[in-house]
């Protein structure tokens, strides 16, 4: 049964050297900063023209909901149990020890394959807002060694970016936000650029058929092979929609909202905050709840419009607002959508390797992990240790290592997590009725049902090439527990 000890759930358990920086304000804004980036300013054409048509609105409210349901479960966690670890935290206090670690692995996955591909991604606009302008970087500084096209010696853009964003995060949580803050400003305002000069170039035949006829083949007659989306897609390190063979109708919007999925990604990040929130169990809800609710805005009307704008047959290309902009005209508009887009990008490694270090820490702190994850700097108050070692990792797949079709795995370790922390407000709700819970989960147990089974429908319309991988993940997490983490866990060494 040691397998399923849990930690209990103690007020004081989460003040762990970080330092208490973050406000209401500062968390909505990381949850948007964590949230819109390569989703709406890459997949959404990718996914409109080769799985959903302009039905991708669908398939962003499907996605959308699911994530709803996920929010407003981790709304109540956070502010019942919180502590830097989140759903990992959760799962170690309602369902037991291995279940935590499983989640815990899952959200490593989340970040450690979500960050490479958005700073490869990052790399991609920058290399072609270079070029451009006139200047540019030789191949070889712009491709790893076992990039499979285009073999190179290092991706340099993407190498620094992260390394200057390691070293950001490591000189303070307040110092990070404030930078977010600036470049949510710079997408945010991109975005309304783009919704207010595209209202005015809709072209209401664009939107028909909404729901493309099903297409079994996807032949070079549809003109948009598979092999063409695996070349958009390693170009920006997102190897997204690559294994489908199924385009449009009612399948093609499921399969385009478990791919979407990847624009949600993030919002949970905001719970990793919760040792450097002021006043946590106010405000870990309306960071959450807040971010999700502007971003799902924001996509319904980008995508509504981007699909109204040109045919969504065009939009497989690898920024696909700038080029429908581009189609009408807007030269000046695009270029300041792509300066949007690289903010947008550069935000969301900033927060998910927030989230990743927060995760490693409270993991270390557990004893799952080596103590030297847990390592706080007592000056800054950050986990320098968690953010030195996972920077390594970074670095190396952004610089050397390629994710490409691997990218799918974020979206399945993120759903898989939602399913748990869904599950997880249940099982609360059952074991420790009497603990206060500032924020509820409205109509439980209903939403989070309904959270785990949207989440888990998601991740059944991923391809098999992602599940296998993910399986291979989860067994070399399986062995990391049982070869180090379940005896040297706090709890099996604790004298009694
Ligand atoms: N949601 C994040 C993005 O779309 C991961 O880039």
């Amino acid at each position: 049964m040691s397998l399923l000890r849990t930690k209990p759930v103690l007020p004081d358990a989460n003040d762990r050297g970080l330092k208490r920086v973050l406000g209401a304000w500062d968390l909505t804004l990381l949850g948007v900063g964590a949230v819109i980036g390569a989703g709406i300013f890459v997949l959404t054409g990718i996914t409109a023209a080769t799985q959903a048509g302009p039905a991708v609105v669908l398939s962003f409210l499907i996605a959308g909901f699911a994530c709803a349901c996920a929010a407003l479960s981790y709304a109540e966690l956070a502010s019942s149990i919180g502590g830097a670890g989140s759903a990992y935290g959760y799962g170690y206090a309602s369902l037991g020890e291995l279940p935590a670690w499983i989640i815990g692995w899952m959200l490593l996955c989340e970040y450690m394959v979500a960050i490479p591909a958005v700073a490869t991604g990052w790399s991609g606009y920058v290399v072609n807002f270079l070029q451009s302008m006139g200047s540019g970087l030789p191949d070889f500084l712009t491709h790893g060694p076992i990039d499979k096209l285009t073999p190179g010696l290092i991706n340099l853009p993407a190498f620094l970016v992260v390394l200057a964003i390691g070293l950001l995060l490591a000189s303070g949580a307040k110092m990070s936000a404030l930078f977010n803050a600036v470049m949510v400003a710079v997408k945010v305002a991109a975005i309304l650029l783009f919704i207010g000069v595209a209202a005015f170039h809709i072209h209401a035949e664009n939107w028909t058929p909404f729901i493309p006829p099903l297409e079994t083949t996807s032949g070079a007659a549809s003109g948009f092979s598979w092999e063409m989306r695996l070349l958009d897609a390693i170009q920006l390190g997102l190897g997204f929609g690559v294994g489908g063979e199924t385009h449009f109708g009612g399948v093609g919007i499921m399969t385009g909202a478990a791919t979407i999925f990847f624009a949600y990604l993030g919002f949970d990040a905001v719970s990793t905050a919760a040792e450097e929130t002021r006043n946590p169990q106010r405000d870990l809800p309306i960071g959450i709840l807040g971010s999700l609710a502007i971003c799902t805005a924001l996509y319904i009307i980008v995508s509504l419009l981007l699909t109204g704008m040109v045919s969504y047959r065009e939009l497989n290309v690898p920024s696909p607002v700038a080029h429908a902009l581009l189609q009408i005209g807007q030269t000046t508009v695009a270029g300041i959508i792509s300066i949007g887009a690289i903010a947008g990008l550069t935000t969301v490694i900033l927060v998910m390797y927030f989230g990743l270090t927060r995760v490693l820490f409270a993991i270390a702190h557990d004893g799952l992990l080596p103590k030297f994850f847990a390592y706080v700097n007592p000056k800054t108050g950050t986990p320098v240790g968690s953010i030195a070692a996972a920077g390594v990792i970074m670095l190396a797949f952004s610089g050397f290592v390629p994710l490409g079709r691997l990218a799918e795995l974020a979206n399945i370790g993120t759903l898989g997590a939602f399913v748990v922390v869904c599950a997880g407000v249940i099982v609360m709700r059952r074991t420790h009725p009497g603990l206060p819970r500032p924020f509820k989960t409205p109509a439980s147990p209903l939403v989070p049902l309904l959270g785990v089974l949207s989440c888990g429908y998601l991740m059944l319309n991923l391809a098999t090439f992602t599940w296998t991988a993910f399986g291979a993940w989860m067994l070399i997490g399986l062995l990391v527990y049982f070869a180090y983490s379940r005896s040297h866990s706090a709890l099996a060494t604790a004298k009694h």
